[in-house]
């Protein structure tokens, strides 16, 4: 300012208009120089842009704070994406599939030394793979159904890569989801579930798969960090589903709604909760919060790996699950659980018709309508 006070007032202006419009020139020309193939020094996030039923407009890019649920396949991620369905703001919907796919993939690639050095000599970098990966799981997350303030998605496994995705969406939230790995375990078995890797007919094998596949996950959740990583034990939140819907409410930044407990009124309406009539989670979470599944597994595992669980399993006790009590105490559920629980026993016949009713209507296809 001192010098420009000897100079005459249009030289004068002449200088302010330069000093005001040179850093839009140099942030046009990065931009620019973004969008050149093999240059990928900057970050040009994308823009999605969808209209709801309604006509209101919503607009997703790379710092959208999307929710992932995570954990491991019959830990209740079904449940926990539903209750949050039946949240106005949000919108989950089924299991994408591809997600976690297309992020094993990208993993694999960075893993092989060889693949790597392949495909930086060709010029795919890092961040060249890196906006790929995240213009796909975009896409895919917010096409596949209606749009909402907060979109979410819940493919189990993609938690093993939460710090990537982390990368990838910068903004977003975790909720890894956390259950007995003996329940788990015996969900996956007496209900044929498959899992890559896993010897259905094997109790012992199986065990000691959840414990590892649970220490990546956990290990994971906490390079996010408690702001970015929430763990929800599913015993926690069937017992105590308010105290828990709080908690998740809350570290997602959103209002409380009476809504998320009563997901079981919004199954397939409008704004509400979309299930595929292929998912192994439909038919139970169709009811409402109850504490069937609980301790089903008790009796049923092999004594041999019951007597060396702690060995079998070592995970058990690092989540605070007992390795030696049979059945562990997951404490008493909150007088609204007990009435939903003895509601679906007492009433099991017209739930079976509402199971049949609602599967036979859902769609396999868009979600929030
Ligand atoms: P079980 O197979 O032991 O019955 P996921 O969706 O992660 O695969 O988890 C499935 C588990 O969540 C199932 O366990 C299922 O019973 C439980 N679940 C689904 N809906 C539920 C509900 N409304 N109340 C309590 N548990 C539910």
């Amino acid at each position: 300012m001192l010098m420009i006070r000897g100079v005459g007032s249009a030289r004068k202006a002449v200088l302010v208009v330069l000093c005001v419009l040179t850093p839009f020139v140099f942030i046009f020309l990065l931009v620019r120089s973004g969008n050149d193939p093999g240059s990928c020094q900057i970050f040009t996030s994308r823009e999605t842009v969808v209209s709801g039923k309604d006509g209101k407009t919503f607009t997703y890019d790379r710092t959208s704070p999307f929710i992932f649920i995570g954990g491991f396949p019959r830990s209740g991620t079904t449940l926990v994406r539903a209750m949050l369905d039946a949240h106005n703001d949000i919108r989950c919907g089924e299991e994408t599939r591809v997600v976690p796919r297309i992020l094993q993939l990208a993993a694999q690639w960075n893993r092989s030394a060889k693949e790597s050095n392949r495909l930086h000599e060709a010029g795919l970098t890092d961040q060249i793979i890196g906006d790929a990966v995240a213009s796909f799981i975009m896409e895919v997350v917010v096409k596949h159904g209606e749009p909402a303030s907060r979109l979410c998605n819940k493919d189990p496994f993609t938690l093993k890569y939460g710090v990537y995705l982390l990368k990838l969406f910068p903004q977003a939230k975790f909720i890894f989801m956390i259950r007995d790995g003996r329940a788990v375990v015996h969900s996956l078995i007496t209900r044929k579930v498959t899992v890559t890797g896993f010897d259905l007919t094997d109790y012992r094998q199986c065990l000691t798969k959840w414990s590892n596949s649970m220490k990546t996950m956990l290990r994971e959740c906490e390079d996010l960090g408690p702001d970015r990583c929430l763990k929800v034990k599913y015993e926690d939140l069937v017992l105590h589903p308010r105290s828990q819907m709080e908690t998740i409410l809350n570290y997602l930044g959103l209002p409380w709604t009476e809504d998320v407990m009563h997901h079981e009124r919004y199954i397939n309406k409008p704004g509400g909760v979309s299930l595929s009539k292929v998912e192994r989670s439909s038919d139970q979470v169709v009811k409402p919060v109850n504490v069937e599944a609980l301790s089903k597994w008790v009796g049923v595992i092999p004594a041999d790996v019951i007597q060396d669980m702690d060995t079998v399993a070592p995970m058990l006790r690092e989540f605070g699950y007992d390795p030696n009590s049979n059945p562990p105490n997951y404490g008493a559920p909150d007088p609204e659980v007990a009435t939903n629980t003895v509601e679906v026993q007492k009433n099991s016949d017209k739930w079976v018709k509402t199971v049949e009713d609602v599967l036979h209507k859902s769609k396999g296809g868009n979600t929030k309508n």
